[in-house]
């Protein structure tokens, strides 16, 4: 079963410590949704995050279990690469497949920018290869309420997003009749809708979120001059992740000055959220508010009404503070913890002391790209291994660890023996940084281009199709 609790470090966003390339000097790790920063071109030291989380490493001997399990003879190569190097619950899941039980799997994405960029891609190709080895449902959120709050994005513009970005995902292929994605905005207010027909009805008053959000979100909250209302209706069909994410990332931070009006129910919950969490915010100080990234709003099948179909998450390691939180919180009121499954940080061109972000352009390869694009910014920016002269290049040879094109291949050159021998030619020596830039290149254009040509024929309609509440193709 689940570990009792995830080791909860109240340091939690402060600084990790970590060696820096030489090992001296211990220069600070500080890895949360926003910041990837260390100063060791080799990247974030994951051990130590894991050691620092809680989390524990995917070795050889969970692999083994998991082809084993999954009847497969190979596993993916970003798992058998250790790029999703850590987990909680793995286990859990596994020991559930055993005996012939499904799970769900559960994914997101914060739209931020229009156009997805190769990091973001990661725990999706990995997601896909899940459903497909599983055959299971999969649940993708869209937190745009997440980017409207803390990036200041009208709702026009986060909807607009939202769209291109779920279209980037569609065109990963997931399976149409087993993927149900949603966004928070929209989806609330259609949970809402379907429960309250009458809702309208509320005390009057004006709201921060403005009268379209207001709708969209069905009342959670009001905020009428300094008094909070907060109304059971529309939290109570939330389970209770979103209850959990919605209070911490909404509702708590604007408590402090505001009187609150709070409704019998919900206060019940609250208090219990608010007890079991009191030493897990006290840990996030760092964090400022945790946006709204935590479980699914209701799904529109069976399971939904069920608490007891396990969860499995594939996402970046920077999200696991979201579902630290849930963990912590999950068992006290019935539900199963959710398992999850980390990946590392796709590294920016610019090297892997920092994760690629969407925020600079230029630390970015996106799927909107085009050939030369990518050329360019693949030539210019991408970090090299290579030696300071020639010679001392041809004695010592490249060094693969920090050669951000070497890098890249191992994420989506799929044939390991091509890699291997790249690896090998170029830590002898014989091959320059330009020339794996080269087949970078090539390899990316052709991921890029084939991802834009799915994305095109990506209709309006297709993507209704998956946004739209229905039961999945499974009787559970
Ligand atoms: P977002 O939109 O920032 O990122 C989407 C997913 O991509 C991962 N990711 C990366 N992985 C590897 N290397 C990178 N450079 C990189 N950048 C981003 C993220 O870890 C994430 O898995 N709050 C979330 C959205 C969300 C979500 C979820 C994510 C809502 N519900 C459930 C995972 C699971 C966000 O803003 O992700
Ligand atoms: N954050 C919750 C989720 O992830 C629900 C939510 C989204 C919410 N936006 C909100 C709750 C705004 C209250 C206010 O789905």
């Amino acid at each position: 079963m689940a570990s009792e609790t995830d080791a909860l470090d109240t340091s939690i966003g402060k600084p990790l410590v970590a060696a820096d390339q030489n090992g001296q000097n211990a220069v600070e790790d500080f890895v949360d949704p926003w910041n990837v920063p260390t100063s060791s071109m080799k990247g974030v030291d994951y051990d130590k995050l894991i050691k620092k989380f809680g989390c524990s490493a995917i070795d050889d001997s969970l692999i083994e279990r998991f082809k084993r399990v999954a009847k497969v003879e190979e596993v993916h190569p970003l798992l058998r690469r250790g790029v999703f190097f850590s987990h909680r619950d793995l286990h859990v899941i596994l020991d559930c497949v055993e005996k012939g039980q499904k799970f769900y799997l559960y994914t997101g994405r914060g739209p931020s920018s229009d156009a997805m960029h190769l990091g973001h891609l990661i725990p999706f190709l990995f997601t896909k290869w899940l459903q497909e080895v599983f055959d299971v449902p999969l649940i993708i959120q869209i937190t745009d309420d997440e980017k409207y709050y803390w990036k200041h994005l009208n709702l026009k513009e986060v909807k607009e997003m939202a769209v291109k970005n779920i279209k980037d995902i569609i065109a990963i292929c997931f399976h149409p009749d087993k993927t149900f994605i949603f966004r928070n905005f929209e989806y609330m207010g259609h949970l809402h809708k379907r429960q309250f027909p009458n809702l309208r009805k509320g005390p009057r008053c004006d709201s921060e979120l403005g009268p379209q959000t207001r709708k969209a979100h069905g009342l959670v909250v009001r905020k009428a001059s300094n008094t909070l209302w907060l109304f059971n209706h529309s939290l109570r069909h939330l389970d209770i992740h979103s209850k959990i994410s919605a209070y911490t990332s909404y509702v708590r931070p604007q408590l402090e000055n505001a009187t609150v009006i709070w409704s019998p129910y919900l206060k019940k919950d609250i208090d219990r959220i608010e007890r079991v969490q009191k030493r897990f915010l006290k840990g996030l100080e760092g964090f400022r508010n945790l946006p709204g990234a935590v479980f699914f709003v209701g799904i529109p099948s069976n399971f939904q009404r069920q608490n007891n179909v396990p969860c499995l998450i594939p996402c970046g390691i920077d999200q696991d503070p979201y579902f630290r939180m849930t963990r912590d919180v999950a068992p006290r009121l019935k539900f199963l913890k959710p398992a999850l499954v980390h990946s590392k940080f796709f590294p920016a061109l610019q090297g892997a002391n920092s994760k690629m972000s969407a925020s600079d352009p230029n630390s970015a390869i996106f799927l909107t790209d085009t050939h030369e694009e990518i050329k360019e910014k693949i030539n210019k920016y991408a970090y090299s291994g290579d030696r300071d002269t020639v010679k001392e290049h041809q004695e010592k040879g490249g060094d693969c660890s920090v050669d951000i094109a070497f890098q890249y291949l191992t994420y989506f050159e799929e044939n390991d023996e091509e890699l291997e021998k790249i690896r090998q030619i170029y830590s002898s020596g014989e091959m320059f940084s330009g020339q794996i830039k080269e087949i970078l290149i090539k390899k990316l254009t052709r991921v890029v281009l084939d991802h834009q040509t799915k994305k095109k024929s990506i209709t309006e309609d297709i993507v209704r199709g998956f946004m739209t509440p229905r039961q999945l193709v499974f009787d559970f």
